[in-house]
């Protein structure tokens, strides 16, 4: 049922296995509070009982003994009983979920396992403007309503709605949230200082949760907030004042996590201005943040977005690898280069960054949109799990996931009553936050745990459908957009529905080329922006070769005829034909499959769903006519199916 807000995946009946058991907590603190109130309102509803002392079927554990790591927890069955200890509180609580997660699975059997998080820092990031944008909203490229932190420019008297996030965030393994957006305009500067007294209340209730607050700050806060004439990181009094802020932030919030920053990127301020490195830059802030443990996320999103569209030789794929690997084993080692997946920005296909394989000296995290916002903004399903999980497994020297120390995921939650618009997108914030905990995990196992936990108990019939519903909904979406890893081809702007030629003459550097003849991005380097280069072998020489680049990549690297055959055997223009009618045909699958079964979950879930499929169904029908015409009217060449292309 729906009350204010959905549930998500902590409906009550995903405690019934433990609820309907003897559970015992033994352990300090305000984690362990926190993991005993949800036993006992577990336990209350399900008719279990907390048992402190004598007989238990479940045993959660804080042991200074044990040889564990922060964070991890063994888990364990043997003669009836299901042991959970783990070092820290954290892990404990982190422990607690697993079992929620595992459901009748954790009082059945013996096992004998420990569980640690592959990547120490999970953040998720809140694009969120306190106060509402004229362009942008109250959350930059929000998709689910206005914040869940502040209403009309205040924080919120409420925020019940928080800690609920706060849980369903731990129950995922997330242990950091940056509260504010990246571009920091004048309100949010002010959570620094005047304002920090809320951003004490929301770690308050992250806390409970074992989840640390950052905070987004402008680069040029000592001048905006702090009255100097000068941002210059090596300038005594800056330093100063940075140290001093921070302090202060400290003292309100011993906790704190630490800073984000985009500096120098879209506008932002930087270093740039006084002639500094990103490396001057983000070690200023790092040093104010040392004493207290804190850490600086430097994003790596710097490109020029005031290029000349008639300038070929200068290419935003290659921007964050040349920025940054020159500044390698520079930064402090509070210092985390947070680094989008991708070269471009967050398209629905694109190569893995070559810059989460080149920084062997620094601290990196790699960046992850959950919010849709090229990938069809929380109207459309599209389950990004499996892309994600290329990423983490992409073979540099070492998997991604091996090479980074964290996962940040930019948020998709809003005060919208499904957190996430569409009741479908939650499982991405999910999937993002599950594989943070750990990189190997099966995307698809992933999905089936979603649904599992969302829909307990429901007809195998509405578990199978979600699946294949969701299931290459990224592949459905990647067909009837953007082909073959162009990217873009959005309406400039708001980035939602097709507008082939939108960005084509902008000075954004997100062009595809595409003439008479042909289309790509030449990005070798033998003719082109010689990008393919920043990638070690073999990448370098597989992207560089026509031959051998993969198909789905085969326009982020190459400029081809429209007669190029592909490694599939089609043409590239009759390979747009068929994705884009094949891409159609999945939605129209799609709803199909939903109409048998959505009598079977709550009214107000079908509905939302059933609305947002068919806006999806009207969308990608747009692009696929969009595109198609377009490719038809350059090349000429017709459909060899003969289906209609306008
Ligand atoms: C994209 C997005 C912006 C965002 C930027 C960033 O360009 O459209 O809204 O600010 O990424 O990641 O900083």
């Amino acid at each position: 049922m729906i009350s204010d807000f959905h549930p998500a995946w902590l409906p009550v009946e995903a405690f019934r296995a433990l609820g309907s058991r003897r559970v015992q907590v033994r352990g300090e603190g305000l984690l362990l509070d926190t993991v005993r109130t949800e036993v006992a309102a577990a336990c209350r509803r399900f008719g279990g009982a907390p048992a402190d002392t004598g007989l238990c079927d479940v045993s959660f554990a804080v042991s200074s003994q044990a040889d564990l790591a922060p964070e991890e927890f063994t888990y364990a069955r043997g003669e009836g009983v299901t042991v959970v200890r783990a070092a820290d509180p954290a892990g404990l609580l982190h422990g607690f979920f697993h079992v929620v997660r595992q459901g009748e699975r954790a009082f059945a059997g013996d096992f004998d396992e420990r569980h640690a998080p592959a990547l120490p820092i999970r953040l998720v990031s809140h694009w969120d403007n306190v106060d509402v944008h004229p362009v942008m909203g109250q959350v930059e490229r929000g998709y689910a309503g206005g914040s869940i932190f502040w209403s009309a420019g205040r924080l919120r008297e409420d925020l019940s709605r928080v800690r609920a996030y706060a849980r369903l965030l731990a129950a995922g393994g997330i242990n950091a949230v940056a509260i504010n957006n990246v571009n920091v305009h004048e309100a949010e500067a002010q959570l620094l200082t005047d304002r920090i007294g809320e951003v004490a209340a929301l770690a308050e209730q992250f806390r409970a949760y074992g989840i640390r607050v950052h905070l987004s700050v402008t680069f040029a806060a000592p001048i905006a907030l702090g009255g100097l004439p000068t941002a210059d990181p090596l300038d005594e009094r800056v330093r100063a004042w940075w140290a001093q802020a921070t302090q202060t932030v400290y003292a309100r919030i011993p906790d704190f996590g630490g800073y984000v920053v985009k500096a120098d990127s879209e506008g932002q301020p930087g270093p740039s201005a006084y002639a500094r490195s990103h490396a001057d830059g983000a070690n200023l802030l790092a040093e104010a943040l040392a004493p207290f443990g804190g850490v600086v996320h430097w994003r790596a999103f710097v490109y020029n977005h005031r290029q000349d569209w008639r300038d070929r030789s200068t290419d935003r794929a290659r921007a964050a690898y040349d920025h940054f690997t020159p500044l390698d084993g520079r930064f402090a080692p509070n210092v985390i280069l947070q680094v989008k997946h991708g070269p471009m920005d967050f398209q629905v296909r694109e190569p893995v960054s070559p810059l989460l394989g080149a920084m062997p000296s620094t601290p990196v995290a790699v960046e992850v949109q959950a919010t849709q916002e090229y990938t069809g903004q929380q109207r459309h399903v599209c389950y990004l799990g499996p892309m994600w999980s290329e990423v983490l497994r992409f073979p540099f020297a070492r998997p991604v996931a091996g090479l980074v120390q964290g996962m940040v995921t930019v948020a998709n939650v809003g005060d919208d009553p499904f957190w996430t618009g569409h009741p479908l997108a939650q499982a991405n914030l999910y999937a993002a936050a599950r594989l943070g905990w750990n990189p190997a995990l099966d995307p698809l196992a992933l999905l089936d745990e979603w649904i599992a936990l969302t829909f307990p108990g429901h007809d195998p019939a509405l578990r199978e459908a979600l699946r294949a519903i969701m299931d290459e909904s990224w592949q459905a979406y990647e067909r009837y957009t953007a082909p073959l890893g162009v990217g873009f081809m959005v309406r400039p702007g708001h980035h939602y529905g097709p507008d082939v030629d939108g960005y084509e003459y902008t000075p954004w550097g997100t062009y595809h080329f595409a003439d008479r003849d042909g289309i790509g991005v030449d990005r070798t380097r033998a003719t082109g922006t010689g990008f393919t280069g920043q990638y070690p072998s073999p990448w370098r020489d597989a992207y560089e070769s026509l031959a051998d680049c993969p198909d789905e990549l085969l326009l982020f690297f190459h400029h081809v005829p429209y007669a190029h055959v592909l490694r599939n055997g089609a043409t590239v223009v009759q390979h747009i034909y068929d994705t884009h009618f094949a891409g159609v045909e999945r939605v129209e699958a799609m709803i199909l499959r939903w109409q048998q079964v959505s009598g079977l979950v709550d009214e107000a879930v079908a509905a939302r769903i059933a609305e947002r499929l068919a806006e999806q169904l009207r969308s990608a029908e747009e692009w696929r006519d969009q595109v198609n015409a377009y490719f038809y009217r350059k090349s000429g060449v017709p459909d060899a199916r003969g289906r209609r292309i306008y």
